[in-house]
Formats: structure tokens, C-alpha cells, sequence
């Protein structure tokens, strides 16, 4: 079976077609990235529009390089939520449109469960096991038990990994998207000249919260000489600011490991999302994992970001057990995995 995959939650506009074997025949991504860094962050508005002039494009290109046509689509899936509302929409609208006039099924993927379930497309990584989602907009940690049944072991209290990257990069002076600006200036910078505290670090409990620490930079950056930040103090906050967010999210990664090993059978970890793409982070939870007895799998750093070869992929998992949607089901802002999780509280939670 094949299946054509959508993807518009965010600021990566992508078309996938993947088959059962998990051989992608065609994928095509195009990242906003150059039209949100004026405003030094996504604007919801202008992904929209940009999602609307490109999607068709890539979804024909993406037919092309697999060489059918739609009528041999066993089905169509695009993300449905949780994420941008507006770009979701243009994602939905274009899979039932096709859904609709090939007489083809529809598939609304949950974008998490996109993320969650690519480790068994790469590594045919086998139900249950731990997820660690770090991306801009998410930061849980999930046993996966199977397609659509998720247990949320932890999630962030205030802002996602990614974003608390982002945002202190723009304090610092680094542009956007800050995680690969602040990972490079690390590199050069004393992750010890700032006592930054870890955040959560010993709690009960295996939430996340970043809110704090991204204060402590500013305070530590405004305590510096006026003027601009030199280099090295640039290096030196970035790499302080870094090892702070690695060794909480170890921390809580640790508690995730043991709980999930009390309750289930399985010992994989599995880290998605674009924070994934940081080698200290990567170290961190291979050393975790290790000392735990679990195996460790990051997929390669191009299906851990935003793409829709995950959304495929996820679609072509729902459909196998017959899960298909209606043409009526609702595009949703919000749209948590593990729907028995208490909400989480801080402002800014995606899901
Ligand atoms: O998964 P993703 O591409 O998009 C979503 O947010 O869904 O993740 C993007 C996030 C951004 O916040 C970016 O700053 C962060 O991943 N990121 C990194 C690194 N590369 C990307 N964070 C830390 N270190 C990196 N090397
Ligand atoms: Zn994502």
C-alpha cells in the first residue's frame, strides 16, 4: 500500500509518499524558515499563506518523483492538529479535497503521533517504548504503547525545549532559529563560568520547565558591563545556558527511564523533534540510557524535524487497523496524545 503524507502544522510546508515496506518514494520539504527570521519567530499568519502558495506544487512534485497517480493512493493522511490552526487547515482541506475526488480514505494525523511513531519506520522499533519529543513547540516525555495509545510520563510546564533555545538566543544576540546558534557558540564558551540552576532537576515527577532558567540568562546577561555582550561572554551564556537544559532534561529523562521500566515490558528510548539535532543533548540521553539497560535510537536529524514522511508513515500505520476518518473531522489547535494527562499549566503549551 501507498500512501500520500501532508504536513502544515508548523513553518515546514512537506508532501511524502511512503509505502508499507516503509520505503519513502518520494518526499518533498520546504522550510519558512527565511520568512519568519525578520520577525525573529514564527507568525502564524504568514505560515498559512505561505503553506497555501506551495502545498499544491509540492504535492505534485512529490506524485511525480513517485511515479503514480493518485488513484494508486491506498489513502490520503495529512496532520489535523496539534499546531498552527491556520496552516493545519491548508493541510486538511487539500487531503479531503483529494480524499474526496479520488474516493481514496482520509487519514488525520495527530502530528505528535507523527514524531512518535517514525522510530519503527527507521529502526522498526517495536510497542512499548519511551519517547522523549523536544522540538520549538513540544516537550513530553510519552510511553508509546501502540498506534493511538500514548501514556504521558511528563510534560513541560511552561515553554518547550526548543523555544526556550530560541528565545534565549534572541536575548543573546543569536540569530534564529537559535538551537543551532547556541549549540555552535557553546562550542567555543565555559558552560561553567555561569551556575545556572537546573530546572526540575531532583522533582518528583517527570515534567519539564524551562521558564526559569531562560530568566537566569537574561539576569546574567544584564549584570554583565552595559553595552553589547563581547564574545566570549556570548559563549560562555550560551554554553552555561546549554548545559543547564542538557543535564535538567537528563534528569527527568532518568525519572521517565525508571518509571517506564517499573510498568513496561519494552527498554527502547526514542528522542524526536528538532532539539534531537543537539550533540550534547544526543550524549546525554545515550549515557542515560545506557546506564538504565536501554537501548538508545535517534532517527536521522531529517525525520526528527518537521517532515511528511512521518505523517505518511503514521497514516499508513492507522490505516493497517482500519483507522481512517471521515470528511467531516475537525482540523484541532490542540490535540494531546495521552487525552487522560491532566493539562498542563504554563501558557504556551501546545499539547
Ligand atoms: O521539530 P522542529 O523542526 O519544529 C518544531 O518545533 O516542531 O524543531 C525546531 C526547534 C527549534 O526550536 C530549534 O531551535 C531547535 O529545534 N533546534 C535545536 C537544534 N537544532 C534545532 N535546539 C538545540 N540544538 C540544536 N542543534
Ligand atoms: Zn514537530
Amino acid at each position: 500500500m501507498i500512501v500520500l503524507g501532508l504536513e502544515t502544522s508548523c513553518d515546514e510546508t512537506a508532501a511524502a509518499v511512503v509505502n508499507t515496506d516503509g520505503k519513502v518514494l518520494a518526499h518533498a520539504v520546504l522550510s519558512q524558515i527565511e520568512e519568519h527570521a525578520a520577525f525573529g519567530g514564527i507568525v502564524p499568519e504568514v505560515a498559512a499563506r505561505a503553506h497555501l502558495a506551495h502545498l499544491d506544487r509540492l504535492i505534485a512534485k512529490a506524485m511525480q518523483d513517485a511515479g503514480i497517480g493518485f488513484a494508486g493512493l491506498a489513502a490520503v493522511g495529512a496532520t489535523a492538529g496539534p499546531g498552527l490552526i491556520g496552516g493545519v487547515l491548508v493541510g486538511v482541506m487539500s487531503a479531503k479535497a483529494i480524499s474526496a475526488v479520488h474516493k481514496i480514505p482520509f487519514v488525520a494525523v495527530n502530528h505528535l503521533e507523527g514524531h512518535a511513531l517514525t522510530a519503527r519506520l527507521t529502526n522498526k522499533v517495536e510497542f512499548p517504548f519511551l519517547l522523549l519529543l523536544v522540538s520549538g513547540g513540544h516537550c513530553q516525555l510519552l510511553a508509546v504503547e501502540g498506534v493511538g495509545r500514548y501514556r504521558r510520563l511528563g510534560t513541560t510546564v511552561d515553554d518547550a525545549a526548543g523555544e526556550a533555545f530560541d528565545k534565549v538566543a534572541k536575548m543573546i544576540g543569536l540569530g534564529y532559529p537559535g538551537g543551532p546558534a547556541i549549540e555552535r557558540a557553546a562550542l567555543k564558551g565555559d558552560p561553567a563560568r555561569f551556575a545556572f540552576t537546573r530546572p526540575m532537576k531532583g522533582k518528583p515527577g517527570c515534567d519539564f520547565s524551562f521558564s526559569g532558567l531562560k530568566t537566569s540568562v537574561r539576569v546574567a546577561a544584564e549584570a554583565l558591563p552595559p553595552g553589547s555582550l563581547s564574545e566570549k561572554d556570548v559563549n560562555d551564556l550560551a554554553a552555561s545556558f546549554q548545559a543547564a537544559t542538557v543535564e535538567s532534561i537528563g534528569d527527568r529523562v532518568r525519572r521517565a527511564l525508571e518509571t517506564f521500566a517499573e510498568s513496561y515490558g519494552g527498554r527502547t528510548l526514542v528522542v524526536s523533534g528538532g532539539v534531537a539535532a543537539n550533540t550534547a543533548l544526543r550524549a546525554e540521553l545515550q549515557s542515560r540510557a545506557r546506564v538504565a539497560g536501554f537501548e538508545f535510537v535517534a532517527p536521522p536529524l531529517a525525520l526528527c524535524t518537521d517532515n511528511a514522511i512521518m505523517i505518511a508513515w503514521a497514516a499508513l500505520e492507522r490505516l493497517q487497523l482500519g483507522l481512517v476518518d471521515n470528511l467531516d473531522f475537525k482540523a484541532r489547535p490542540r490535540w494531546p496524545l495521552d487525552p487522560t494527562a491532566p493539562p498542563a499549566r504554563g501558557a504556551g503549551v501546545k499539547a
